[in-house]
């Protein structure tokens, strides 16, 4: 499984990629506002500085809605940097754009996923990465991790090779259960990987090796 961290906090994506496990980074126009990073050329630069911290695939999303504007904002973001995926939204123009970039060579990522049937269109426009939003599903009381094993069932069926990246992941438990579905990929905050570190009982242990450690020397 690969992991994704999904902020375009500089220092939690140091933090993250020092930990050895990083694949990539997901970023969208909310969480680079969050950072305060806004205007067109502010955010190209972020990009940039996000693709020096890491080695692996940086979503860069487009703010256009037609495909016109999808294809000139993707190739502009494409030709940043090798690592930079093109984010698109799963709207008719966005699939027509993947199937575009698809055709070109240049990686994709459809957000904003929230059902089989736009997952579906995502592999057929040849998507690379297909991002089903599971807590946004969940905080409106519908079953976001069902969306991942149904995504799971679809795609293997046909052997479709587009990744599903589960996205919007909240909290450790979302990532144990996207890897027993079979999620190719998961992004989430840097606090939810880093709960995956968590056990009292490693710390108990820990605790009593080095104890008994004192006590022979
Ligand atoms: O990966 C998608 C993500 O950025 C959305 O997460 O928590 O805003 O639903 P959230």
């Amino acid at each position: 499984m690969k992991f994704f961290i999904d902020t375009a906090n500089l220092e939690q994506i140091k933090e993250a990629q020092a930990l050895g496990i990083l694949d990539g980074v997901t970023t969208n126009p909310s969480l680079m506002a969050k950072e305060g990073i806004t205007g067109e050329a502010n955010i190209i630069n972020h990009y940039k500085a996000i693709c020096k911290l890491v080695d692996g695939d940086v979503s860069a999303e487009v703010i256009a809605t037609d495909f016109d504007g999808m294809v000139k904002q993707g190739e502009e973001l494409a030709a940043l940097n090798p690592q930079i995926v093109v984010k698109l939204p799963l709207i008719k123009d966005g699939i027509k754009a993947c199937k575009y970039f698809s055709d070109k060579g240049i990686k994709t990522n459809m957000t904003l996923v929230f059902s089989v049937g736009q997952a579906l269109l995502a592999a057929k426009a040849g998507a690379t990465y297909v991002s089903p939003f599971i807590g946004r599903l969940d905080d409106i009381s519908t079953d976001g991790l069902n969306l991942i094993a149904e995504i799971r069932q679809v795609y293997n069926n046909y052997g479709y090779q587009t990744e599903i990246l589960a996205a919007s992941v909240r909290h450790t438990m979302h990532i144990i259960d996207c890897a027993k579905l079979g999620a190719d990929v998961m992004t989430g905050p840097l606090k939810a990987i880093e709960g995956l570190l968590n056990h009292p009982l490693t710390d108990i242990g820990l605790a009593k090796f080095l104890a008994d450690f004192k006590k022979g020397n």
